[in-house]
C-alpha cells in the first residue's frame, strides 16, 4: 500500500500533446548525480534520458539534478527506495552500506586495469551483484565507471608509504576503502562529498582520492596543489532505478530503460577513456603538480594494504576475491 502510493505519486503524470492530437501521459523522471552535467556522469544521464526518449516516443522525461542537487549519494540512494527520486548514477562509494555484496568492487589493487575490470564486472560476477539489490528496493541495471582513484592533497607529493602518514584524507564513506587508508598509515576522514571542497578550503583535511574524471570535472586544482597517479582501487559507478518506479512500468518500458542505461555505460566508459589519457595533461596545464608511481613505489604502497586483505577475505571470501583477480 505504502509503496503503491508513493508509486502513483512518482509517475508524475501530466498531459502531453503529441502529433496528431492525440494526448499521452508523460512521466517524469528525477535522475540525481554528484557531477555537473557535462562529467562522465552527465554525459551518462543525456545518454540514458535520450534513448528512453527515443524507444518510448516522448512517453517519458528526464529532470537531471546534476551537482549533488538532491544531496549526497547516501540521500539520492535513500531517495530511490522510498520513491521520490526514481533514477541514479552514483559511486559503489556508500552503496556496500546498502549491498554489502557490492563493497568487494572497492577493494584496494585487485583490478589490474579497466579492461580487467569491465571484464569482471560485464561477467558472472558483476551480473550476480547487481541482482542483490532487489533486496534493497532498488533495480539495479548496469555498471558504469570512473577510472581508477588517485590521491591529491596540500602537504607533499606521494611516493612511498611514509609520505601519507598521518594525512588527513578524506575517503568515500565506505568501510574497504577506510581500512585500506588506516594500513596506509594515513588519517582517514570518511566524509560525504559535498562537503569535500569545502573542508579542503578550510584545510580541515588535507586531501582526498578520486579518478581524473572526477578531479579535472570538479576543478580539484584550483584547491589541490599535488597529484599522485597512484591508481590505488578501480572506481566502478552504478545506474540504479528506484524499485517502486520500476514495479510501476510495462515491460516494453522496462526494455526502454535497460537499453538506455547500457548504451550510457558505453558512453560513460568512452569518456573515462578519454580522460585517462589527456587529464593528466590538463592538471598539469592548470598547475598541479604530478608525479607518477613506478613499479617498485606502487608494490610498496600494494604491501602496506596486506595487512587489510585479511578482512576483505573474511568478508567476501577469498574464493570470490580469487575470482576476480583470475578473470583473464
Ligand atoms: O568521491 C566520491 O564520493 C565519488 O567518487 C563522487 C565524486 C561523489 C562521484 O561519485
Amino acid at each position: 500500500m505504502f509503496f503503491k502510493r508513493i508509486r502513483e505519486t512518482a509517475l508524475i503524470a501530466s498531459l502531453a500533446a503529441v502529433a496528431g492530437g492525440a494526448a499521452i501521459a508523460q512521466t517524469e523522471v528525477k535522475i540525481g548525480y554528484a557531477l555537473a552535467p557535462d562529467s562522465h556522469y552527465g554525459v551518462a544521464a543525456q545518454k540514458w534520458q535520450d534513448v528512453v526518449e527515443a524507444e518510448t516516443n516522448g512517453k517519458f522525461t528526464f529532470r537531471h539534478f546534476p551537482s549533488s542537487a538532491l544531496g549526497g549519494e547516501r540521500e539520492v540512494i535513500e531517495g530511490l527506495q522510498l520513491g521520490t527520486i526514481e533514477a541514479t548514477i552514483v559511486s559503489t562509494g556508500t552503496l556496500s552500506n546498502f549491498v554489502p555484496e557490492t563493497g568487494v568492487t572497492d577493494i584496494p589493487f585487485l583490478f589490474r586495469s579497466l579492461d580487467h575490470a569491465r571484464r569482471v564486472l560485464d561477467g558472472p560476477i558483476g551480473q550476480e551483484i547487481l541482482a542483490k539489490f532487489d533486496d534493497a528496493g532498488m533495480v539495479a541495471i548496469a555498471w558504469g565507471e570512473q577510472g581508477f582513484r588517485h590521491i591529491t592533497n596540500n602537504r607533499n607529493a606521494i611516493e612511498t608509504p611514509e609520505d601519507l602518514a598521518g594525512m588527513k584524507l578524506r575517503t568515500m564513506e565506505n568501510p574497504v576503502h577506510l581500512s585500506a587508508f588506516n594500513a596506509l598509515g594515513s588519517a582517514p576522514t570518511p566524509m560525504a562529498w559535498p562537503e569535500v571542497i569545502g573542508a579542503l578550503q578550510q584545510g580541515t583535511i588535507d586531501g582526498q582520492e578520486n579518478p581524473l574524471s572526477v578531479i579535472v570535472s570538479v576543478k580539484l586544482n584550483e584547491v589541490q596543489k599535488y597529484l599522485t597517479l597512484s591508481g590505488h582501487v578501480y572506481s566502478p559507478a552504478m545506474l540504479l532505478i528506484s524499485k517502486p518506479f520500476w514495479e510501476g512500468l510495462s515491460d516494453e518500458d522496462k526494455a526502454a530503460f535497460t537499453k538506455g542505461a547500457s548504451e550510457a555505460s558505453v558512453a560513460m566508459r568512452g569518456f573515462v577513456d578519454n580522460v585517462e589519457t589527456s587529464g593528466v595533461e590538463t592538471l598539469k596545464e592548470r598547475g598541479m603538480e604530478v608525479n607518477t608511481l613506478s613499479v617498485e613505489q606502487k608494490a610498496a604502497l600494494r604491501a602496506s594494504v596486506e595487512s587489510a586483505y585479511e578482512g576483505y577475505y573474511e568478508t567476501y571470501g577469498k574464493d570470490l576475491i580469487d575470482r576476480i583477480s583470475a578473470t583473464e
